[in-house]
């Protein structure tokens, strides 16, 4: 079981699928989790903020019976990243989302011979006893340019400041968080992909999981 830290932009999401692709493994994308419930919580009526109209919507998912809920294209946007980035300041939110993702690494889906999980606690809380950890890292004005790309490409106008500045809020709430705050692993290869592309972030993953491993 392969777990993939970091923080927004960093690389970390493209990492982890290529590397389940490359080793024949499950991927799950935890941030999809607090996002399927950033977004339920808006679409319900209420505030992201509100630490029991996030309870209630942590505990009603139910991702196992229905993993439409974590393809949901509405996702992806930038207003159900800041909800997902506080509804998971929330302790009872992150108890209530624990057992799937510990599930699913235990028991990768589809008969897969493991799982990459891909998040910002997966190496120190959900799977502490991962086979091979991975921090993957990046500047924040690397990973705002980055950002700034994908949501043109999507044909979002925006500008550089605002996206550096939403990056930095982001980045705070999810480091200084009382539970489960973003950390690197002790034991976690930290990877920096601000100068790397996507075949040379796989490259150095693959070389440090066969240390690790055997598994390439
Ligand atoms: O990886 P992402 O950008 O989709 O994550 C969205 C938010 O979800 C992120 O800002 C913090 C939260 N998150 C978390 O607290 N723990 C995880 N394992 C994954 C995401």
């Amino acid at each position: 079981m392969v777990a993939i830290d970091g923080p927004a932009a960093s690389g970390k999401g493209t990492l982890a699928r290529r590397l389940a692709d490359r080793l024949g493994f499950a991927h799950l994308d935890t941030g999809s989790l607090y996002r399927a419930v950033g977004l339920a919580v808006i679409r319900g009526g209420g505030d992201p903020g509100d630490a029991a109209a996030a309870t209630a919507a942590a505990r009603a998912l139910h991702p196992e019976t229905t993993p439409r809920v974590l393809a949901d294209p509405a996702l992806r946007g930038d207003e159900i990243a800041a909800a997902a980035s506080k509804v998971a300041v929330v302790p009872a939110v992150r108890e209530a989302l624990l057992a799937f993702q510990r599930d699913f690494a235990s028991n990768p889906p589809g008969g897969a011979r493991g799982a990459v999980l891909d998040g910002r606690d997966i190496g120190t809380i959900v799977c502490p006893g991962a086979d091979a950890k991975l921090f993957v890292t990046a500047s924040v004005e690397a990973r705002a340019e980055r950002r700034l790309k994908e949501l043109r490409d999507r044909g979002i106008t925006v500008i550089y400041a605002a996206v550096l500045e939403d990056m930095r809020e982001r980045d705070a709430r999810d480091s200084q968080r009382a539970v489960a705050p973003l950390k690197p692993a002790a034991d976690a290869f930290l990877l920096d992909t601000s100068s790397l592309n996507a075949d040379q972030a796989l490259d150095a993953a693959i070389s440090f999981i066969s240390s690790k491993t055997g598994l390439s």
